[in-house]
């Protein structure tokens, strides 16, 4: 029999509209579109393989052997794989991540599209980006925004078929860089699988749903028509709405530390001295500093003079995800 393994890499990506809250936690389709870009740089690599003599699935990540809740998850992700191919196979997976996990920047999203492109050519199955994604989404709502390239949307939909992603814009369409000032590198106390299911708690999510097609609208034609100021007004209201969202929710989500405040009240008095730079959030304190290729080198230095943070990693816009052949 052919060795069943194949490893894949892939992105995480940085959404300028969130997803947050779900119409159905199984299958998590969620509640609302977003648009991502996939980030360069930061990148999961995965090895998927498939063993009839094997005994058990087995996850491994960064080298250290993983028993919680990341296994219990990556066992039921395979599970929908053995049925989609018929193989009753159990697998090793063992991936190396570049870039802090669990610190809001999206690892779960990288994780769960190498895993879906590395674990399913593994197993024999010829899926195509559309199905793919969909897969993806089925470990993480947001991996299924880093399977295709570039500037990505999900459409939502309301069943398994209908709810992917898909590119709009390919990365070189526009420079945008991404400055990830990392705040703490501690992992997060509640996880977005459990946020998402708090969501509806809040008073303030039906308001946020009702207003999401606008948002959309305005983003996605200020990305094709590179329009910075109206993506950063919509970008930063968007992010802001989020976690109104998650800050009224039952209990409440507070993810911002003092820093997250410092560098969020900082970044609008630079766009006032025209520098073309905003802020987003996702369910961490970090902040992802998004700004044209022209400003880098200024934002870095203003982000130095802001006292807590740790880090500042570097991302463009990245490729989607893709089988590594050698
Ligand atoms: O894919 P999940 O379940 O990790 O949810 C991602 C949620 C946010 O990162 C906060 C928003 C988003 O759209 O990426």
């Amino acid at each position: 029999m052919p060795l069943l393994s194949a490893t894949a890499a892939a992105c995480p990506n940085i959404a300028l509209i969130k997803y947050w809250g779900n119409k159905d936690h199984e299958f998590r389709i969620p509640e609302n579109g977003s648009i991502s870009f996939n980030l360069s740089g930061l990148a999961t690599k995965t090895t998927v393989t498939f063993d009839p003599a094997f005994e058990e699935d087995r996850l491994s990540i960064n080298d250290e052997v993983i028993e919680d809740s990341g296994l219990k998850r990556v066992k039921s992700f395979l599970k929908i794989i053995r049925q989609m191919s018929g193989k009753p196979y159990f697998a090793h997976v063992t991936s190396q991540n570049n870039y802090p996990m669990s610190v809001g920047i999206a690892s779960s999203a990288a994780a769960f599209a190498a895993l879906s492109v590395a674990a399913s050519a593994a197993i024999g199955l010829t899926l195509s980006e559309r199905e793919l994604s969909r897969l993806a989404r089925r470990g993480s709502g947001s991996a299924c925004r880093s399977i295709p390239s570039g500037f990505v949307e999900w459409y939502p939909g309301n069943s398994d078929q209908n709810s992917y992603a898909e590119s709009f814009a390919s990365p070189d369409h526009w420079d945008l860089t991404d400055l990830i000032a990392v705040v703490t590198k501690k992992h997060k106390s509640v996880g977005s699988t459990a946020g998402h299911a708090l969501a509806h708690t809040s008073p303030l999510q039906t308001a946020r749903i009702a207003d999401t097609q606008r948002r959309l609208s305005v983003v996605r034609h200020a990305i094709l028509n590179k329009d910075f100021e109206a993506l950063a007004e919509m970008v930063e209201l968007d992010s802001n709405m989020m976690h109104a969202v998650m800050m009224t929710s039952n209990p409440p989500l507070v993810y911002w530390e003092p820093t997250t405040i410092s560098i969020i009240k900082s970044v609008p008095i630079w766009r006032n001295e025209n520098i073309h730079v905003c802020y987003t959030m996702d369910a961490g304190p970090n902040v992802h500093v998004i700004c044209l290729k022209e400003d880098v080198q200024t934002v870095q230095a203003k982000l130095k003079e802001i006292p807590g943070i740790q880090d500042v990693l570097i991302a463009n816009v990245g490729q989607g995800t893709r089988l590594i052949t050698d």
